[in-house]
């Protein structure tokens, strides 16, 4: 394996560290803004990440920030690039670089993830701009009838190439074949269709000479769909999750990270507790986190400076307690302590 990829993920996941996604679209973060009350603006979503990025201490949680081309190329209003800001706290720098997911032509109710032309160029300009990982993120649904093995395929094929991309542009690639939670089936169907993902994902990765020791990989949890009604143990799904990619993910990849995908940020948190309560797996496994990382922060911030340190304590306190998670040594007490 490259050294430079190698010594970037080091540097991401030493001492118990993990992954910000701050990667949302422009139209999802205004969405996410507007959802808690916020009338959205350019100039509010930069600076939303500027506190979360200024916010003292993060770097003893926080290894890596994924950004998108909107932040990437932005200052904070003290006159810094994120790239800057970021790398003086020794925080790897990330870039999302799909260009989200699209109807899958033939397939209704498929999505295909889009974003590899031009890609190659795209990797030299980030390159130049300073980031050091990249994500590519594919969509998978669980409903009647789908997800059809060709879309499970398609997209498979789409991240190894990106991911072929991403390595040789000496860029961590983070793979990330989300399946999602909407839906109304049982656990047991999320877990048959993250297998079969995970199978053709790493299949494809082969195929296009990926080096897996290289690469992260970005999976869900195994969930019952959002509308099943099933209530589920948070050690089930550590158990669950765990068996599922113990089965399907190669012992010579360095990382395995959660998204959480619409848990609740406690669910998130204490799901990964017990996964690390549990242990016996290969690889490491981690947290890249959008919104149990920034959700409660935003919520409390409501667009108002006023709210800026609460929003601040917020946010960090969420990137701690993910990282006690990740020694397994996290409390749902640890939820009532102000700090
Ligand atoms: O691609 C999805 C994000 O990187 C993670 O977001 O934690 O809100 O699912 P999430």
């Amino acid at each position: 394996m490259s050294a430079l990829l190698k010594d970037t993920i080091l540097e991401i996941f030493k001492n118990s560290r993990g992954i910000l996604a701050t990667d949302a679209t422009e139209d999802t973060m205004d969405k996410r803004m507007s959802d808690v009350g916020i009338v959205p603006t350019p100039e509010l979503r930069v600076r939303f990440r500027e506190i979360l990025l200024t916010t003292p201490g993060i770097s003893e949680f926080i290894g890596g920030v994924i950004l998108n081309d909107e932040i990437i190329s932005s200052e904070t209003s003290g006159g810094i690039s994120f790239v800057e800001l970021l790398s003086q706290q020794g925080i790897k720098v990330g870039i999302k670089v799909d260009r989200k997911t699209h109807d899958f032509a033939n397939f209704p109710g498929e999505k295909i993830a889009e974003g590899l032309d031009g890609l190659r160029d795209r990797f030299k300009k980030y390159k130049d701009l300073g980031a050091s990982f990249s994500k590519f993120r594919a969509v998978i649904r669980i409903g009647e009838g789908i997800p059809t093995q060709a879309c499970i395929e398609s997209n498979a094929e789409v991240l190894a190439r990106y991911a072929a991309l991403s390595q040789e542009s000496e860029i961590v690639p983070i793979v990330e074949p989300e399946v999602v939670m909407d839906g109304s089936h049982p656990m047991e169907r999320c877990m048959q269709v993250t297998s079969a993902v995970l199978q053709n994902v790493f299949f494809y990765l082969q195929k296009h000479r990926v080096d897996i020791s290289g690469m992260i990989l970005k999976s869900n949890m195994i969930l019952p769909g959002k509308d099943s009604g099933m209530d589920v143990s948070d050690k089930e799904v550590a158990i669950t999750t765990l068996e599922v990619l113990k089965r399907k993910v190669p012992e010579i990849l360095p990382v395995v990270v959660f998204l959480s995908g619409g848990q609740s940020p406690v669910s998130a948190t204490s799901r990964l507790n017990e996964m690390a309560k549990i242990g016996g797996f290969p690889w490491k496994i981690s947290f890249s986190y959008e919104r149990a990382l920034e959700g409660p922060s935003l919520e409390i911030w409501k667009g108002l400076e006023s709210n800026v340190d609460l929003a601040r304590n917020e946010f960090l306190k969420r990137a701690r307690l993910n990282s006690l998670a990740l020694a397994g040594r996290y409390d749902l007490q640890m939820e009532r302590d102000n700090s």
